[in-house]
C-alpha cells in the first residue's frame, strides 16, 4: 500500500484472509481482525460506495462479503453491514464457537454483556445476569469470543439510523448458538 492509496474493503479482506491463514487463536485473530476494521472504519464514504442507501431509512442488513476458503471454527467467514433502526434491540445471544467483530460506522450502539450466575454467587437458581455495558460509536470497534453472550441497543437517538459493520469468524448461520431471556432465565436455539 503506498501513502497515496486509502485503506479500502478489499484490502481489509486481504488483510483478514492473511489473519486466518497465520494466526490459529480465536482470540488473537479477533483481535487482528478488530484493529483493521478500525482503520477500515476511518475510511470516509467506502460503506456508502457498496450500499445503495436512501437518504433515510433503508433499515435491514446486507452481506458484503463471503469468504468460504477460510473462517473460524469453520470456513466461511462473513463481512456484513446492518442499517439499525432507532431503537433496534435483540435479546442476549452467544456466537456459539464463532467469534465475532462489530464497528461502529456511523451512529451508536450499546453493547451489554451478561452471563450466567449460579447458587454461590447470590441467585437461588442459575440466572442470566448484566455484567456490563459500554457504547460504541463512530469508528468504534469491539469483539466478542466464543461464548461470550452480548445484546446490542440503537441508541443514536429517535430519528437516527446507526450503520454498524459487523465480521462474523463463521456466518452464523451455520453456527448452533442460543439467545437468553433474563426474565425468565429461559434459552432458546436461535433460528438458523
Ligand atoms: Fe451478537
Amino acid at each position: 500500500m503506498t501513502q497515496t492509496t486509502a485503506y479500502s474493503m478489499d484490502a481489509f479482506i486481504d488483510d483478514v484472509k492473511d489473519i486466518f491463514a497465520n494466526i490459529s487463536d480465536p482470540k488473537a485473530q479477533a483481535e487482528a481482525v478488530a484493529d483493521h476494521l478500525k482503520d477500515l472504519l476511518a475510511v470516509p464514504g467506502w460503506l456508502e460506495e457498496r450500499l445503495d442507501l436512501p437518504e433515510e431509512g433503508g433499515y435491514g442488513r446486507m452481506d458484503l462479503h463471503l469468504e468460504e476458503d477460510s473462517g473460524h471454527p469453520g470456513p466461511g467467514w462473513l463481512l456484513m453491514c446492518s442499517v439499525q433502526r432507532p431503537g433496534q434491540d435483540n435479546l442476549p445471544h452467544d456466537h456459539g464457537a464463532a467469534w465475532v467483530v462489530y464497528g461502529v460506522y456511523d451512529g451508536a450502539i450499546e453493547q451489554t454483556k451478561w452471563r450466567w450466575f449460579f447458587p454461590g454467587e447470590g441467585v437461588k437458581e442459575a440466572s442470566i445476569k448484566e455484567t456490563g455495558r459500554f457504547t460504541q460509536r463512530d469508528g468504534s470497534v469491539a469483539y466478542f469470543l466464543p461464548g461470550e453472550i452480548h445484546n446490542t441497543r440503537n441508541v443514536i437517538g429517535t430519528e437516527g439510523r446507526s450503520l454498524v459493520v459487523r465480521l462474523e469468524s463463521q456466518k452464523l448461520d451455520r453456527i448452533t448458538r442460543y439467545q437468553y431471556n433474563p426474565l425468565d432465565n429461559s434459552m432458546r436455539v436461535m433460528d438458523r
